[in-house]
């Protein structure tokens, strides 16, 4: 008979940021970290002070602080931001005083700081299910830039005919737990709603050890996916100019199989803005 203490994960999960899932955040994300040079790139060129949105594990922010930027982090998940903390107490004094972490929404936030660049990077933004939330989002981006300051955000290009082909499809993905070598289970089904432009994953992850299945979590969460005119559209409304944008977080030409779209936006003038 299990213990309480080894049930604990025994439990569905409201979001896929927290309990068991977040603990694999890290891993299940490994192949984003391709974005990682593309930010430094970045925060060379416009960064410092810099403000990551949607945090997270400290994917980002963590190396951008190792580098020598003071990295402020907002994330509304606690368990993300243990996961950040664990990970910064393997870094040098100096890093760790470079960065500060902020709890609370991307949406109604409000730092008494202004930051020459403003991150929401790794499709953050789609946790904006409505359009209101998206300009909510994007005009507290702009309202805590510096004067030269620039907002980046990226986001997957939604891919219609894969998206068509595996909507509502169970998949599996194994792995063996990185410290305690016990195979993990991950299950998943993602299912799109094009009208509503909503996307519905449902995942139950397992952790066994030879043939005893030690704990699970249930997660169902919904996003929503846009289109780059939507955004683009979004981001003047909200005030901004784009100054660059590109396909591909390598910098690469605008071609059909990039996947995906960074915008480098600053704060247009009053006179100038799109919409007033
Ligand atoms: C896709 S993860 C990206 C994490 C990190 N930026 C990275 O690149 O690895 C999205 C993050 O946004 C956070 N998040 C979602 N909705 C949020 C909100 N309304 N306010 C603040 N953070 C939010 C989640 O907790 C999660 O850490």
């Amino acid at each position: 008979m299990r213990s309480e203490a080894e049930n604990k994960h025994d439990y569905t999960c409201e979001t896929q940021y927290e309990g068991f899932f977040s603990e694999f955040y890290d891993l299940l994300h490994s192949s984003y970290d391709a974005d990682l040079p593309t930010y430094l790139d970045l925060a060379k060129e416009y960064g410092d002070p810099i403000l990551e949105l949607g945090s997270g594990s400290g994917r980002l922010l963590i190396p951008l602080a190792r580098a020598g930027y003071r990295v402020t982090g907002l994330d509304c998940a606690d368990d993300m931001f243990a996961l950040c903390r664990k990970k910064l107490e393997a870094e040098d004094e100096a890093t760790r005083e470079r960065v500060t972490l902020v709890s609370g929404d991307m949406m109604d936030f409000n730092i008494d700081a202004k930051f020459n660049m403003v991150l929401a990077a790794c499709n953050t933004i789609f946790h904006c299910t409505t359009t209101d939330d998206l300009l909510a989002v994007l005009i507290r981006a702009r309202e805590h830039l510096s004067p030269n300051g620039v907002f980046v955000v990226d986001f997957a290009v939604p891919n219609v005919l894969r998206m068509l082909q595996t909507s509502g499809i169970q998949a599996r993905f194994e792995m063996l737990h990185p410290d305690r070598g016990t195979r993990i289970i991950d299950t998943y089904t993602v299912s799109f709603n094009f009208v509503e432009q909503m996307e519905t994953y449902e995942a139950r992850i397992e952790e066994w050890d030879d043939g005893t299945m030690l704990r699970w979590s249930e997660v169902t969460t919904e996003r929503a996916f846009y289109f780059p005119r939507e955004v683009e559209l979004a981001l003047k409304c909200a005030g901004f100019e784009i100054v660059k944008t590109w396909k591909g977080l390598r910098g690469g030409p605008l071609v059909e199989t990039s996947q995906d779209m960074v915008y480098v936006c600053r704060a247009a003038s009053e006179g100038t803005r799109a919409v007033s």
